[in-house]
């Protein structure tokens, strides 16, 4: 039988909406999150049918705590844990709650905002928003740190590979781990350094994007401590966003992958370092404000929520 994942291997488009939704204590969640499935998968539609060209999708996934509020199928999916912060020396990947996750991307910004109109007025009443940022492409697809975002993310069917679950976990096949963290940059200090700097902290020229040789790379470079090896990616879908007149601007990571364990190893090279100590320098720039593990069924699992 063929699997339909939703649309996590999607490559970034020009805006993005991220939300977070927490459920309040309601007898009425499980049937609304029944309609929400089937909803999600009429927006979907809908916008292929629509905007064939526009590439608009609403992927959603579920947090650990809601998997259980739910009573989703059981055992869950493998990997499937409540993300425990990361401590470093210096720097700590903390760990937020979120129940629902919702990713909108489109080339219209009006798309994402009908669609993030339509999903919240659906949830609404069982729960509170908790988090909410517009993401936007910024330049040929930098980060608002200046430097081009996903070079090195998997393509072709490699994108598969690593971002959708196989037949490791037969139930879960097609879904997909989403792990997120929405970091605010200390861009002040980041503009005071000199560019030949900023690239050393990333591990990559500025301007024409080309990846430093082995031996000048600096082994804290961004690029150094979250390459964990060829056979070890992830899917990211990384997007800036920010309020020039409070200077808050930050980047939202998110990543798909068909092991968490990878994003964990990824993070735990830039929290604690590698050798330990030896942390990620892009994390004197960035502190992540939230951190939460989300799991994303395929629209065949959702079909089966909404009954
Ligand atoms: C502060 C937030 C972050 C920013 C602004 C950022 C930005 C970047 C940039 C500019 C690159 C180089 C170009 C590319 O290959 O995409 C990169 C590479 C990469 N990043 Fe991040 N990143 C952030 C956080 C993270 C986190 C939290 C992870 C993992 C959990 C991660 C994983 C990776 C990986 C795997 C690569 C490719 C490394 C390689 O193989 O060369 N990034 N990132």
């Amino acid at each position: 039988m063929s699997v339909n994942s939703q649309n996590v291997l999607d490559y970034p488009n020009n805006n993005t909406i991220f939300m977070v939704w927490d459920f309040r204590e309601s007898i009425a969640i499980k049937d609304r999150f029944k309609h929400l499935c089937a909803l999600i998968a009429n927006l979907n539609n809908s916008a292929n049918v629509r905007f064939p060209n526009s590439r608009a999708s609403v992927v959603m996934g579920i947090g650990y705590r809601a998997w259980h509020l739910l009573d989703l199928p059981k055992p869950l999916p493998k990997e499937f844990e409540e993300f425990a912060p990361i401590v470093g020396s210096r720097h700590t990947a903390v760990a937020t709650p979120g129940d629902l996750h919702f990713h909108i991307r489109a080339d219209e910004y009006s798309f994402c905002i009908d669609a993030a109109s339509v999903v919240s007025e659906a949830i609404a009443d069982i729960a509170e928003s908790v988090e909410e940022v517009h993401g936007f492409r910024y330049w040929d697809s930098r980060s608002i740190l200046g430097f081009v975002d996903g070079t090195e993310n998997p393509h072709g069917g490699d994108r598969q590979y690593f971002g959708i679950i196989g037949d490791e976990d037969p139930y879960y096949k097609g879904g997909s781990y989403l792990f997120v963290q929405k970091y605010v940059h200390d861009l002040t200090a980041w503009k005071s350094l000199p560019i030949s700097e900023q690239e050393k902290v990333i591990g990559r020229s500025k301007v024409d994007d080309i990846e430093m040789p082995d031996d000048v790379k600096p082994s804290n470079a961004h690029s150094a401590l979250a390459n964990v090896g060829d056979d070890l990616k992830i899917v990211r879908d990384n997007m800036p966003f920010g309020n020039i007149s409070n200077n808050e601007m930050g980047t939202y990571f998110i990543a798909y992958a068909s092991s968490f364990n990878t994003v964990k190893k990824m993070l735990t090279n830039m929290f604690i370092g590698s050798p330990e100590g030896n942390y990620d320098r892009i994390l004197d720039f960035s502190t992540p404000k939230t951190g939460t593990l989300f799991f994303v069924p395929t629209f065949d699992m959702l079909d089966e929520f909404a009954g």
